[in-house]
């Protein structure tokens, strides 16, 4: 029981690494899935800015601010008592300008509570990563599908399959390590080239559409619970169809208060 509630950490996952034990990372925006999550066994908790797509209904992640990111993050580490709670740093926070990067991660930790936050891309975001690590902020790093660049790439499609887009990755990868990271998310990659920088890169990775030999794995949380039945990717799979349980829930309601089933006397008050 008490080993339950001992906080992931950093060092927990890079003991998880070493000991070949695969670390479960899914994404949450709320307190209610923060605590489900929590209390089934998920090791990091993810406030990913795919909250601008889920939960908000933006096309892209691009729209959400660091203000709408650190009101997410917020009731996400109310409910996670025991996970690592990660949170991604939302577009125009970090790019360009590392003092305004390291300004935008101090206020995600301070105003959160938050254990660590993420950032998108390689060399570009070297010294925002370096900066932000050496105020002691935990960073994870993301390669491959970055959806924040999503219009430069022109689409979703697998990223890193030509030689020079895979020897690119691979050398972001280790400066990235070099840097300070300590986690990497790899998303939308082959599997080979994920094993090959799992198995080179001292610190974790976590992969989404990425195979299956990295260290760990992470879903978007709407996604793998069924509730946008839309979207069906090769590497998602769905553990469960909410979107229908949903549904019929609220049929139900509507047929039971049109036909003045509910509220019966019982659940009335005298
Ligand atoms: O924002 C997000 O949900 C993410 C995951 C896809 C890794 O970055």
């Amino acid at each position: 029981m008490q080993n339950k509630l001992k906080r992931v950490t950093t060092r927990t996952l890079q003991e998880m690494k070493a000991a070949s034990e695969p670390i479960v990372m899914l994404t949450a925006y709320d307190y209610t899935f923060a605590r489900l999550l929590d209390e089934a066994g998920v090791e990091v908790l993810l406030v990913g800015d795919s909250a601008s797509n889920v939960i908000a209904g933006h096309e892209t992640t691009l729209p959400i601010t660091l203000d709408q990111m650190i009101y997410h993050a917020s009731a996400v580490v109310r409910g996670a008592k025991r996970a690592l709670v990660v949170v991604d740093m939302p577009f125009g926070s970090y790019q360009g300008d590392s003092r305004r990067a390291l300004h935008a991660a101090i206020r995600i930790m301070k105003e959160s509570g938050a254990h660590a936050v993420k950032v998108e891309g390689g060399e570009a975001v070297l010294e925002a990563v370096a900066r932000i690590t050496s105020a002691g902020i935990p960073v994870m790093g993301h390669l491959g599908l970055t959806p924040q660049s999503i219009y430069q790439f022109g689409g979703y499609r697998v990223r890193a399959k030509e030689a020079s887009e895979a020897e690119r990755l691979r050398q972001d990868a280790k400066r990235l390590a070099q840097a300070g990271i300590f986690a990497l998310v790899l998303e939308k990659i082959p599997a080979s080239l994920a094993q090959e920088v799992t198995q080179s890169l001292p610190v974790p990775t976590i992969g989404i559409g990425a195979g299956p030999y990295c260290d760990g794995q992470v879903l978007v949380l709407h996604d793998m619970l069924g509730l946008n039945k839309a979207f069906s990717p090769r590497f998602l799979r769905r553990y469960a169809d909410l979107a229908d349980i949903v549904e019929k829930a609220c049929k139900q309601y509507i047929q039971d208060v049109k036909q003045r089933d509910f509220p019966s006397l019982q659940e009335s008050y005298e």
